[in-house]
């Protein structure tokens, strides 16, 4: 049987013609959207910035998550720190990073070290959104 391509052809009175149309213009109104707003980013956005960065890799060269855990991953001799810092405040936080414990080692490491681990903590802190609810 032959195909007549006149029959073939998306009319305009079609239902065809005007689903296709909208799911187009729906598409391109969609995607321009996505395209000029992006997927921007809140005020609040939480920012590693340079401090934190040096505090993470601290965090990584002494292996802290041997012990630790953050958002629920790494060692259990020691507490979870995701959230240490703002249930028990920064100046513990930094005051044990600084001397350890009986049960945690004592790192040596300086002031400024201990103030980019907190500032590490602290990123990691306010990404934790599911622990605070
Ligand atoms: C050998 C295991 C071990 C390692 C490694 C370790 N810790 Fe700890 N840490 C502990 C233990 C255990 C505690 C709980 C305090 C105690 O009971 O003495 C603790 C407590 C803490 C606390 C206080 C947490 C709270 O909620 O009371 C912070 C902050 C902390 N550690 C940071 C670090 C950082 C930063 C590193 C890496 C530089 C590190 N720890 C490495 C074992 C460890």
């Amino acid at each position: 049987m032959m195909i007549n391509p006149a029959e073939n052809e998306l009319k305009k009175s079609s239902p065809k013609f005007w689903i296709s149309s909208i799911l187009i213009i729906s598409f391109l109104v969609y995607t321009s959207g996505v395209y000029t707003s992006g997927t921007a980013t809140s005020e609040n956005n939480p920012i590693l910035d340079a401090a934190a960065i040096e505090g993470k890799m601290l965090w990584q060269k002494h292996n802290c998550s041997s012990c630790h855990q953050l958002y629920g991953l790494g060692g259990f001799i020691g507490p979870d720190l995701t959230t240490t810092v703002s249930r028990k405040g920064d100046a513990y936080a930094r005051a044990i990073i600084l001397s350890g414990t009986k049960r945690m080692p004592h790192y040596g490491l300086t002031q400024q070290e201990a103030e980019a681990i907190t500032k590490f903590l602290f990123y990691v802190d306010s990404t934790a959104i599911h622990y605070k609810r």
